[in-house]
């Protein structure tokens, strides 16, 4: 899409993200640039490479991105929503089967040569029909797991967010709730926030330890949503009852994180906008809204449309 455009490509080869240094000197030999969550953007990027026309980034979260640095350079950031809201409530609703049923744990147990026989008391889960889904952050994904979770299991939905969410009252009978009523009704409560300094941190030992003990956490959102060392302590004291982890805090996660061997926890490599159809969706929108800026100077999907209205010199 953009060769077809006009513009030249410079791409990346390298195995893994640029350091800063790198992608700053890249940077400045280009007009704009397409970014992944994993490209550090901040104030010092941006006062080096406040040439740059747009940035389209490859995610619908942009908390890789100073969005103030940006628009006091005039830069406008872009972002890919909507494309993977189906395929990161897929890993969300995923999780919370795995976790509720020790699946990950349980599929160990035959690597290691554990499955002997038949134990009526062992390894036992729970049925998720009837009960209780919290979301916190009832946005595009937190709508489509709502609709999974109503569908398949007749979950009652209950939701914290910003402001009301009048489609997944609606649609699903969801019922907004303050924060505390949420941590403490939920039997899963699933994160689909943004992070933000609001966010940071926000679920942790107090937050868990207000949970019901039989309660799963599911996070596909970000890592730093959750204090990961709070999250462990709960488990370990059985505050809550397991978690399902799409993001963890810091990404990659080591291999010998305690989380890995609890049988009630399953954790996959941050994987939830990863189908080919969300994938595919991203990289159309992200390319989509570079090339809406050089052609008509519009950008549909622009986090600070301010920049374009007061236009850069
Ligand atoms: C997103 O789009 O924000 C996903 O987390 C992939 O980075």
């Amino acid at each position: 899409m953009l060769t077809d455009a006009g513009l030249e490509v410079l791409e990346w080869q390298g195995d893994g993200p640029m350091t800063q240094p790198e992608l700053i000197e890249r940077a400045k030999q280009v007009n704009a640039l397409l970014s992944l969550g994993a490209d550090k953007l901040d104030k010092h990027f941006f006062n080096q490479c406040s040439h740059l026309d747009i940035i389209g980034q490859f995610a619908v979260g942009y908390d890789n991105i100073d969005i103030e640095a940006a628009s006091l350079v005039g830069i406008p950031i872009s972002n890919t929503p909507d494309v993977l809201s189906e395929a990161t409530a897929d890993v969300a609703f995923g999780l919370m089967i795995a976790v509720s049923r020790k699946m990950f744990f349980n599929h160990k147990t035959i690597i290691r040569g554990e499955w002997k026989k038949f134990e009526p008391l062992k390894n036992l889960g729970f049925q998720l029909s009837g009960k209780t889904l919290g979301i916190f952050g009832m946005g595009r994904i937190g709508l489509v797991m709502a609709k999974r979770c109503k569908g398949a299991f007749d979950m009652r939905i209950i939701y914290h967010n910003r402001s009301r969410n009048h489609e997944a009252e609606q649609l699903f009978g969801a019922k907004y709730v303050s924060f505390d009523e949420l941590i403490r009704e939920s039997d899963v409560l699933s994160v689909h926030s943004v992070l933000s300094d609001e966010t940071r941190g926000l679920f942790n030992r107090e937050v868990f330890s207000q949970m019901k003990p039989s309660s799963i956490f599911i996070n596909t959102s970000r890592g730093g949503v959750h204090n990961e060392a709070d999250l462990i302590e709960a488990l370990n004291q059985g505050s809550i009852w397991g978690a399902g982890l799409d993001v963890t805090n810091p990404e990659p996660m080591k291999p010998d994180n305690p989380l890995l061997d609890m049988p009630n926890v399953a954790v996959l490599p941050h994987i939830g906008s990863a189908t080919v159809e969300a994938r595919n969706g991203m990289a159309r929108i992200a390319a989509g809204n570079i090339i809406s800026f050089y052609q008509r100077r519009e950008v549909p999907n622009c986090i600070n449309p301010q920049v374009l209205e007061s236009g850069k010199s």
